[in-house]
């Protein structure tokens, strides 16, 4: 039985949301709660369920199994009504290349139900807020990426809805437009949007979102602000070593098995996961390294970041992930 009574903070609940493929799970088992007002952050690497999620959430996808209460509606019911409070931007930019500006923005208005002055109204705000006043009669085609991105930004809020689920939002953009689209997106919800994005870039969900929830194989592996994530992985700090990549197998044997410590090996990085300030075990390392006559390039004390999140939550890194995500479509192309 789904409780329809507006929640107050949540304006989002997604429960027990399974969806399968076949025999194939996409989201397994995924309990959410969105609060009002925030930036809610999907972190997670290719595959992992982000965008099945979303569709989930917006109606376009049905359920297996589990509900989603949308602002007090029920996602699938009252679709309709949900559709009117939220905006939506796909992974990939949907602008009409042959349409202007102009054009693109009247045809997404009328799709709301917008029309006369209140029509032409809502295109002026959008050319504003998308910086594209001077380029309203000009064909979208003629764009530059970043100049698109921002126009799909403002034809998903031509309706000024109160939700704006963003899927990848920044994925392919060079660093100056990311940064761009992320104050952007911080402006909408500084004005009361509540905003629900997908990503891969820890950075970005370490920067703009309030919470988090990281998304692996269809199941959510943990949930929270940036920095309980980060204390969930350890209250402690991080011994970091780089060392020549054929010594690392035997600085890692050294470290788990004499000192005892969980370690992580990325190339020729290797984590371990101490106790907070503790510089006395990073003598301790030093001096067993030493001992063993191997030779490193540096040793240091530091704080966990979100990458050390993902690698203990998930057992590799988020770059391992896209790799490995990357060679499985490849093998799978071979063998077509
Ligand atoms: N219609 C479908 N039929 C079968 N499998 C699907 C379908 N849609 C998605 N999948 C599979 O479900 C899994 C999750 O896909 P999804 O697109 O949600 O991942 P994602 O986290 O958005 O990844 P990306 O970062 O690459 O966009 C993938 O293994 C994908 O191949
Ligand atoms: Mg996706």
């Amino acid at each position: 039985m789904i409780n329809m009574n507006k929640d107050d903070d949540n304006i989002i609940e997604i429960k027990n949301l399974i969806k399968t493929f076949g025999s194939f799970i996409a989201v397994d088992n995924v309990s959410l709660n969105i609060e009002r007002g925030k930036i809610f952050g999907l972190l997670g690497p290719n595959g992992a369920g982000k965008t099945t999620t979303i569709s989930l959430v917006l109606g376009i996808l049905k359920p297996t199994s589990g509900a989603i209460v949308i602002d007090g509606l029920d996602n699938i019911k009252d679709n309709e009504l949900v559709k009117e409070k939220i905006g939506f931007m796909t992974q990939e930019t949907i602008v009409d290349s042959d349409l202007t500006a102009y054009e693109n923005l009247k045809i997404a208005g009328k799709l709301y139900h917008l029309k006369g002055e209140a029509l032409e109204a809502a295109i002026k705000n959008a050319l504003k807020e998308a910086d594209l006043e001077a380029f309203a009669n000009k064909k979208a085609g003629s764009f530059s990426g970043g100049m698109k991105r921002r126009l799909y930004l403002v034809k998903s809020m031509i309706h000024a809805p109160k939700i704006l689920i963003l899927d990848e939002p920044t994925t392919g953009l060079d660093v100056q437009n990311r940064v761009e689209m992320w104050k952007r997106i911080d402006d909408l919800n500084k004005r009361g949007v509540t905003v629900i994005l997908t990503t891969q870039y820890l950075e970005e969900a370490d920067r703009l979102c309030n919470k988090i929830a990281i998304i692996d194989h269809g199941k959510i592996v943990a949930h929270g602000t940036a920095s309980e994530l980060k204390k969930q992985v350890s209250e402690g700090s991080v011994i970091e070593i780089i060392a020549e990549t054929n010594v690392v197998e035997q600085i890692v044997k050294l470290l788990r098995t004499k000192l005892k410590l969980e370690v992580n090996v990325e190339d020729e990085k290797i984590e371990a996961f101490v106790a907070k300030d503790d510089i006395k075990m990073v003598s301790k390392v030093a001096d067993a390294i030493y001992k063993e006559k191997i030779t490193i390039s540096s040793i240091s004390l530091r704080l966990p970041t979100m990458d050390d999140v993902f690698i203990k939550l998930t057992g590799s890194s988020i770059r391992d992930k896209l790799e490995e995500q990357n060679s499985d479509r490849a093998n799978i192309m071979i063998k077509r």
